[in-house]
């Protein structure tokens, strides 16, 4: 444990705010300046341990040095939950639950008492801020001020859904912007409270399917794809719509509440069936295969169904044609396209980080428009807030091991070149600027290929992400492209700018993007707008160009298990442990000495 050192600068006119997300999942921290984020980057990316959920030390370090302040320059560090809250949420549960909670009640106060209730010291003590300058919001009204404040609207409704906060799991409500003379407001009357939790049900099947809870739930919608809704009334049995419009969980299938180790019941095993055992390959031709996609599908339904409800009651309510949503649960694309298209707001926004990650920037945006009243600022539209790649360090580390290294200083022959690559069917590890923020790699950090034909597909599940075969991959088009290829509801090219909605391929494309094309005919888009990301916008004109259609297929840049790749290292060093051919970051260009030539 180290504080981070003072250096010594200060410009006492800004006001430097720094937010925090920790302890739970996904660490974050960002840095907003006079009410404008200057920098944002999860804990994982810098100390590359997956979903690290430590104090972000080195996220904090990295933004305050990326914008040459220290710690003393700061006016207030937000911390983005109330530790107390939770702490009495997590001592009242396991109260509740005597006898049954023995086992979690140590874990809890282990956790607890180890790192969140003493954050304030935690961070005073780490950053040499006095405690009067450590302020906290709540958990949902982070997730709130991430999805509305940082959206391109003056007055939204505001839905928010996670597996918990501190006490609530899902709030509604509504934002307005500080324009013509009135504060910026954002309003969360309602709330649902742990342990009734639309998030908690969804992982709760993700457990029961053989996946990690908090990381995987993007593979049951991916399992959903396979099967067939057919034990909805099961999963009904679940959870129940109450008077209010809002839904609870009938607790006797579930234990998340009540221990530490297992998150559904007996009774819920005996009404769905065995679980599925973790780490075992799914055999989609089996029956058991065919039973975990089903319920996959099942689980899937009941929550759109159920999102799609309170969205639109939202809708009624509020009369507002706009709606941002947070929380990890806006993860959920399915979700959200349904949303869009059945729940009456024309405009539906969902941040690139809706989760615990975007929780920091959403902390110190709360801070600053509604705590510090500061006034409305435009906040850029991208995810881009992390460290830049430096194409130098790549050539050098590159040569030294004997690649082909090309130093491109002209941009139209590099964007050539890799349209080039890329037509001849490599695999190019693209990395372009400042890093980002949130799960989806958005155009700085990606795996590319053509998108043409189920063997590339094949071929990267099996020779670079190493990973199910069952998951789809998702494209990059032009937003002005987009509509020809795929299906987009009215304001769908809007949801599709972060990869925040799953749309259907038109049919007559399906065979041709077969590599993108899920097997119910979906697919996660990026519609990719010129401004937020010139040189991939560049690289799809070229390819569309070479092959007639300007669709590529764009995946994370990491291999499974691992974070994102951040640096020209960490890049380089993916590119040679799996089957990327060319790997490209800034101006220089590298081709694979073995599989690059093979593949010519
Ligand atoms: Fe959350």
């Amino acid at each position: 444990m180290h504080a981070i050192r003072s250096r010594g600068s200060i410009d006492a006119d800004r006001m430097n705010i720094l937010g925090i997300s920790a302890h739970y999942h996904d660490s974050a921290a960002a840095l907003v300046i006079d009410g404008v984020p200057v920098s944002a980057v999860q804990e994982e990316r810098l100390s590359r341990r997956k979903n690290d959920a430590a104090f972000p030390l080195l996220a904090i370090e990295w933004c305050l040095e990326h914008a040459g302040l220290e710690p003393e320059d700061l006016d207030a560090v937000v911390f983005y939950e109330r530790p107390m809250l939770k702490f009495d949420r997590i001592l009242t549960c396991a109260l509740r639950a005597f006898p049954r909670s023995w086992r979690t009640f140590p874990e809890a106060m282990k956790s607890s008492l180890g790192d969140k209730v003493w954050v304030r010291g935690t961070i005073s003590s780490y950053l040499g801020v006095p405690a009067r300058k450590i302020l906290f919001t709540r958990h949902h009204q982070s997730h709130a001020a991430a999805a509305f404040l940082a959206a391109p609207t003056d007055r939204a409704a505001i839905l928010t859904t996670d597996g918990v906060g501190e006490w609530a799991t899902l709030t509604v409500g509504h934002g307005t912007r500080r324009t013509n003379g009135g504060g910026t407001t954002i309003t969360l009357p309602r709330e649902v409270r742990f342990p009734h939790s639309l998030g908690m049900l969804y992982s709760a099947f993700t457990a029961y399917l053989g996946f990690a809870i908090n990381e995987d739930e993007y593979k049951v919608m991916g399992l959903a794809g396979y099967g067939r809704p057919t034990v909805v009334d099961k999963v009904r049995r679940l959870i129940h719509q109450t008077a209010d419009g809002a839904f609870a969980l009938d607790l006797d299938y579930f234990e998340f509440h009540s221990t530490a180790t297992r998150s559904y019941s007996s009774r819920f095993i005996d009404l769905f069936g065995p679980p599925r055992p973790a780490y075992e390959p799914i055999d989609l031709s089996s029956a058991d295969g065919r039973r975990f996609a089903d319920c996959a599908a099942s689980v899937q339904c009941v929550l759109e169904d159920t999102l799609v409800t309170l969205a639109r009651s939202l809708h009624e309510e509020t009369g507002l044609s706009d709606l941002c949503l947070g929380g990890g649960v806006a993860l959920n694309g399915l979700a959200n396209a349904r949303i869009l298209t059945e729940s009456g707001f024309s405009r539906v926004f969902v941040p690139p980080a809706p989760g615990d990650a975007g929780c920091a920037l959403g902390a110190a945006l709360y801070a600053d428009r509604i705590h510090f009243d500061g006034p409305d600022r435009h906040i850029p539209d991208h995810p881009f807030w992390g460290p830049s790649v430096d194409g130098v360090e790549l050539a050098r580390l590159a040569s030294e091991d004997g690649h082909l290294v090309d130093r491109c200083e002209d941009e139209d022959v590099l964007i050539r070149q890799t349209a080039d690559d890329l037509t001849a069917g490599r695999v190019v590890g693209w990395m372009d600027g400042a890093l980002e923020l949130g799960p989806r790699a958005l155009g700085h950090r990606s795996i590319l290929a053509s998108a043409t034909g189920t063997e590339m597909r094949d071929r990267l599940n099996r020779e670079v992400k190493f990973r199910d075969e069952f998951r789809p991959f998702a494209p990059v088009v032009p937003i002005e492209a987009a509509d020809r290829y795929f299906e987009l509801p009215a304001g769908g090219a809007r949801l599709a700018r972060f990869m925040s909605a799953v749309f259907r391929v038109r049919p007559e494309w399906r065979t041709a993007l077969g590599a993108i094309t899920h097997v119910d005919g979906t697919t996660r888009l990026q519609a990719l707008d010129r401004e937020m990301a010139p040189r991939l916008y560049a690289l799809l004109q070229a390819y569309g160009r070479r092959t007639g259609v300007p669709v590529l297929l764009n995946t994370s840049f990491n291999l499974s298990g691992e974070p994102i790749v951040n640096r020209a290292v960490e890049g380089y060093s993916t590119f040679l442990r799996c089957g990327i051919d060319v790997l490209v970051a800034g101006q220089t260009r590298v081709m694979k000495k073995v599989s690059g030539a093979s593949r010519e």
